[in-house]
């Protein structure tokens, strides 16, 4: 088929051509958009899973149904090796600078770029990597302890109240949560219990891996009353059809059921699978309906391009003795598996492995689904794996 016709859309963050099977979560957001825009209290959401299920894809279309009710929005994306104080102070500045402009009595926005330049100050001491122009003097004494848990529910606070002053409201949307460190979920957490309790028009949206929940636990107690975690994941048959069919049909090309049926056999429903496949099946197919030896003839491609794209990123990021540890687990099969099986599979002490393992949650690469338990945060990582290194034993292990 014509490839500038192809509706598929294979990328980190590309808009489906249809997203299918995530009306609960966006009904969720919408009942907290409406709920916080009446002054009434809502839990934030955090949206979980793992890479490549749609996740800031669904982040942009909450952006965009805050911003069409009337929100103002600031969109960041946590990294590694990023602060959140550095990555938050460049948007809530033109936020406030916008706000600045709107019309309206009060003084509350100028005193919210007043607290953002004291915090700016306290910020500069700990992690020294912000300069940010504020022709305004700091308010002395707050906001500036440079202890995120102290300021940044300060800040959020006045930024809120600012908002509130001029008739608006403001949706923070974060993805990858879970590259913050404790301090800084930890502050984040505080200062929208501070937003909530108070029923500041201020909302916060963020996405991460399944690990989110239990650092945010870990983090503060309190965490689950205040935040909901909407799970993020594979879509079912029915709706991974869906995804595959209806663009192709407005496209004026169909499926037919086997082909359906092989592509979630491959994909097992995983949306950025089942684009890469819809776009390389598209591509190969000569007539319609696309049957399924188009499907299988498309597979080595897809294999092919999901290796040399979306696993082979990752797998560059590792050390030789991360590539051993996942390499083991993969041999151990695609579910989670006991550190202590991993261990034994490497012929290593489980405790040796400890340093290991925690570099690899770091990096985002596994999680731990349940206590004790390694599982990777890349659907059908393990099989990547087995191509990457064919020969577990001359691994190195
Ligand atoms: N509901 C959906 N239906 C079909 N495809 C989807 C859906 N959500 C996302 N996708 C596709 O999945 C891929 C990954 O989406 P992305 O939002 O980057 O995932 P994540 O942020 O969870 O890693 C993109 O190619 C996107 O078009
Ligand atoms: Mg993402």
């Amino acid at each position: 088929m014509d490839p500038i016709k192809n509706p598929f859309s294979p990328g980190a963050g590309s808009p489906p051509p249809e997203l299918v099977g995530r009306e609960p979560v966006l009904e969720q957001a919408r009942i907290l958009l409406g709920r916080t825009l009446a002054g009434r209290s809502e839990k934030s959401l955090l949206l979980t899973g793992l890479r490549g299920v749609g996740k800031t894809v669904l982040l942009n279309e909450i952006q965009r149904m805050a911003s069409a009710s009337g929100y103002r929005t600031i969109e960041v994306e946590a990294h590694e090796d990023k602060h959140m104080g550095p990555l938050l102070a460049p948007s809530l500045r033109r936020l406030l600078y916008d706000l600045d402009r709107l019309a309206g009595a009060g003084d509350k926005v100028k005193r919210g770029l007043a607290v953002l330049r004291s915090f700016i100050s306290g910020i500069k001491l700990t992690v020294g990597e912000v300069d940010i122009g504020l022709d305004i003097e700091p308010e002395r004494g707050v906001a500036d302890s440079g202890d995120l848990e102290i300021d940044l529910p300060i800040l959020f606070m006045a930024v809120a109240e600012a908002a509130a002053e001029r008739k608006s409201a403001i949706a923070l949307l974060i993805d990858e949560v879970q590259y913050f460190n404790q301090k800084e979920l930890g502050a984040l957490i505080m200062a929208m219990h501070k937003v909530q309790q108070r029923q500041l028009p201020l909302v916060l949206i963020g996405a991460g891996l399944p690990i989110l929940p239990g650092l945010a636990g870990e983090s503060k107690s309190y965490a689950e009353r205040l935040f909901s975690f909407p799970p993020v994941g594979a879509l079912a048959e029915a709706d991974a059809n869906k995804a595959l069919q209806d663009p192709a049909q407005a496209a004026g090309v169909s499926f037919d059921t086997a082909a359906l049926a092989e592509i979630f056999r491959m994909t097992q429903g995983y949306p950025y699978f089942l684009q890469e496949w819809g776009y390389q099946t598209w591509n190969r197919a000569v007539d319609s309906p696309i049957r399924v030896d188009v499907v299988t003839g498309a597979t080595h491609d897809v294999i092919r391009r999901l290796d040399e794209n979306f696993f082979r990123v990752r797998f560059d990021r590792l050390t030789p003795s991360e590539k051993k540890f996942l390499r083991a687990m993969a041999e151990l099969g695609p579910e989670s598996h006991r550190t202590g099986d991993i261990a034994a599979k490497m012929s290593v002490q489980v405790n040796s492995l400890g340093p290991v393992r925690a570099k690899l949650i770091r990096k985002g690469m596994i999680y731990s689904p349940a206590h004790g338990e390694m599982a990777f945060t890349v659907p059908l990582f393990d099989e990547f794996m087995r191509r990457a290194i064919p020969d577990f034993n001359h691994s190195g292990h």
